[in-house]
Order: structure tokens, then sequence, then C-alpha cells
């Protein structure tokens, strides 16, 4: 793949980026550092990846047709998901077409729907995961429910960051956790997957790069989750030598099944030495983001060096780092914060503001990373920095 960057080519590559939000901003900073071209893909203008990219296009991604038009017209080398909803049978048809999809047409189709990866890794692969069943009508529901037993965890089998999720642990959350699922399947399907609820320790995100020369992964990154939506990530968490030799060979697994080059966010329950997977991105994590202060080489970096066939030699870990999402509430489209300064006052700190042109209910605008000789320490500098920080959300006169 090295034509690449041949400076004859007229053309640099060109990738085309589907999902501009700010995994996909630092995925553009770090193809424009590798003098890329890249075309940045949304519902909506001035995402945050479109910033900073050399073009950008506003389609509906679910729709089929549109999508494969877009292909079809921009001819780009690399067609890279940001986002799981996407109309991943049109990249299917891409790919058949000889159009390389970032990892692959497979992974992104099999981890639009809850359904295609819980299948794969518990039935096809083994791996230990929560009971569950899908169901599609009201009905079915309450017999799902019923089977598994409370508590349990209910989600659309297309949605993400906790949206449309809820735990029912009493019969009379029923109907409210239904009503819940149906409004907020991001496809508008009305599948929904109940699951059994796991009393785990903690989670983690096990970030593994398939790549060339075979396989790397980073420190696992532990997780703390609020309505499905992360408030708090951290690495290294620290795993013993069972535990770990386990998530690893379970992130192979089904990385390798998923098939292609990048890098894979895999989620997993561990409770005591049992280590149950949950689900995974077959691209960067939004809980990675702590990875661009705690390695040499970001998620982002990594991704993008996987995809290219570059080399990935050991990553060098820095010191122990967090990482808090600041949250906006409200609706608005003149978004600013105070207190940055404050924030960025101690050493070893970094705020990245994402550039999102408004908010209607709760977003994620910015995040805060820190590190330190501790953990601890990383967590109460991370816990310092978005407490100094307000976030002030006003309306122009053009937002109706
Ligand atoms: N079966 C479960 N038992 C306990 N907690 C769960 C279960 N499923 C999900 N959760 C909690 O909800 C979070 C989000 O669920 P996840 O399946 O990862 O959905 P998303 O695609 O929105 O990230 C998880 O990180 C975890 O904290
Ligand atoms: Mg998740």
């Amino acid at each position: 793949m090295s034509e690449f960057f041949s400076h004859t080519q007229q053309q640099p590559v060109k990738i085309l980026l589907l999902g501009s939000g700010e995994l996909g901003k630092e995925f553009t900073i770090e193809a424009q550092r590798m003098g890329l071209y890249v075309v940045a893909v949304d519902r909506y203008k001035n995402a945050p990846a479109m910033q900073v990219a050399n073009e950008f296009r506003v389609i509906d991604m679910l729709d089929a047709l549109q999508l494969a038009k877009l292909i079809k017209a921009e001819q780009p080398d690399l067609i890279v998901p940001e986002i799981e909803a996407i109309a991943t049978k049109a990249l299917v048809k891409a790919e058949a077409a000889g159009f390389k999809v970032v990892p692959s047409a497979k992974a992104a189709d099999l981890t639009l729907n809850r359904k295609g990866i819980r299948d794969l890794a518990a039935k096809e692969l083994g791996l230990e995961t929560s009971d569950y069943q899908f169901v599609e009508t009201y009905d079915q529901f309450c017999r799902a429910v019923n089977d598994i037993g409370l508590p349990c965890v209910v989600k659309p089998v297309i949605s993400s960051s906790g949206k449309g999720q809820s735990i029912v642990r009493e019969l009379n959350q029923l109907d409210a956790a239904w009503q819940l699922s149906q409004e907020a399947g991001r496809a508008g399907a009305g599948e929904v997957i109940v699951e059994s609820f796991i009393k785990y320790d903690f989670e983690i995100t096990q970030l593994t790069v398939q790549h060339a020369a075979g396989l790397s992964f980073c420190e696992p990154i532990g997780h703390l989750q609020e309505s499905g939506d992360y408030i708090e990530s951290w690495q290294p968490q620290a795993l013993t030598d069972t535990t770990l030799a386990k998530v690893r060979e379970m992130s192979e697994k089904i990385t390798t099944a998923l098939g292609g080059w990048g890098v894979f966010g895999v989620e997993f329950f561990i409770r005591g030495e049992d280590v149950i997977f949950s689900e995974v991105s077959p691209r960067p994590h939004d809980t990675g983001m702590v990875t661009m202060i705690s390695q040499d080489l970001s998620q982002f970096a990594l991704h993008l060096r996987a995809i290219l066939g570059l080399p990935i030699p050991a990553i060098k870990n820095y010191q122990p780092s967090v990482s808090k999402p600041l949250l906006g509430q409200g609706r608005g489209d003149l978004i600013r914060f105070s207190g940055v300064e404050q924030a960025l006052s101690q050493t070893g700190t970094q705020v990245r503001l994402f550039g999102k042109p408004d908010i209607n209910g709760r977003r994620r605008l910015g995040v805060c990373l820190a590190s330190a000789r501790s953990l601890n320490a990383a967590r109460k500098k991370a816990t310092d920095m978005v407490n100094a920080i307000t976030i002030h959300i006003d309306s122009s006169a053009s937002l109706s």
C-alpha cells in the first residue's frame, strides 16, 4: 500500500468518513497529518469532523440509495465508518464492487444491529454473554422478561450511547421500558434485545488492533457508565493474569471473525475472574478517548496506521490517565465554555472541545483528559477539570 504516499499521484488517498462526530474528528486530524484527503459525511452540516476535513457531504446515511450514490460519485480509496447507524447493506455491495470498507463490510454489517454481533459472539464463537432474547412485539417482550428474570436490560437493536435503553427492576416498569425502546431506536426499527442484568465488579474496553503484522492490544480501559453513556474512563485497569488472558483470547476471536484491519473496542463485564462479552465496535471507542493522553499512539493514530497497512511497533504507555466527558444539557445553537483556563492550570491536563453546532437534550460536547503518577491522582485532576468548566447554552435568533 506504499503507493498511498507517492508524490507522483495526482490525488492523495481519499477517505470517505461515514459519521463526523468527535471520534471522526480526531481520526481526520490523524489522516490530515499523513497528507490524506478526507470527505466527511453526516446527516447535519458543520459536524465536528467536517470542520477539519477537506470536504463534507450531508446525507441520510441510513438510506442505502443515497449512500450508494455517494460512494459511486466519490470513488474513495477507503470507506471508514465512524458510527453504527449506516445502511450497511450498501457497504456490503460496495465491497463486492471492489471498494475497501474499514475494517470490513461484514464487521460494519454485523455490528449495525445488536442481533448480528450477539449471535456471532454467543452462538458461533461460544463467548460467554448475558442471557438474551430478541423481541418484536409487546407480548413477546413480556414473555422474554419472564424467561430471563429481573432485573434485566432492554435496548433497541439499533441504538448507541444508551439511547432507548433501560433497566427493568420491577414488573411495573415494563410498560415504560417498552415505550422508551420504541421511541428512541435510531433507525426506527421496533426490535428490542432483553438481556439478563450482569452484576459485574467493573467493565472494560479492550482496544484491539488488527494490522498487517498481526495483533496488538492496548492496556485495558476501565469505564463507568450512567444511563448507558460513559461518564469516566481510565487506563490502565488492572486485571489478574488469568482474566487478562481470557479478555485477550476473546478479543482476538471476535475481531478475527469480523475481519479486516483497524482498531476494535471490545467491551467486557468482569465479575471475579469471569469475563463476559458485552459488545464490540469495529472502530475507535468513546471510552478510548483516554488514549489521547495515555499513549504515544492514540486509538485514532492506531486506526489510521492499521488501515493503511503501516507498522505498529510496541505501543508506548505514559502515566495512568483518566478521561471525563463534558456533557451539556439544554437546547440552543450558541455553545460557549468558561473556566477552561482553570481546568488547564495543572500539568498533565488536556481539553478537547468538539465544536458541535447545537444541542437539544443531553449531548457530549467535549472531554477532559488528565494523567498523573497514580490513577487516583489522575481521577482527581479530571474531576477538578470538569467541575471548573461551565457550559453556557443560548439560542441565536435563527433557532425557532
Ligand atoms: N446486560 C447488562 N448488564 C448490566 N449492565 C449492562 C448490560 N447491558 C448494558 N449494560 C450497561 O449499559 C451500558 C451500555 O450498554 P451497551 O450494550 O454497551 O450499549 P451501547 O451500544 O449504547 O454502548 C454498558 O456499558 C453497561 O454499563
Ligand atoms: Mg457500549
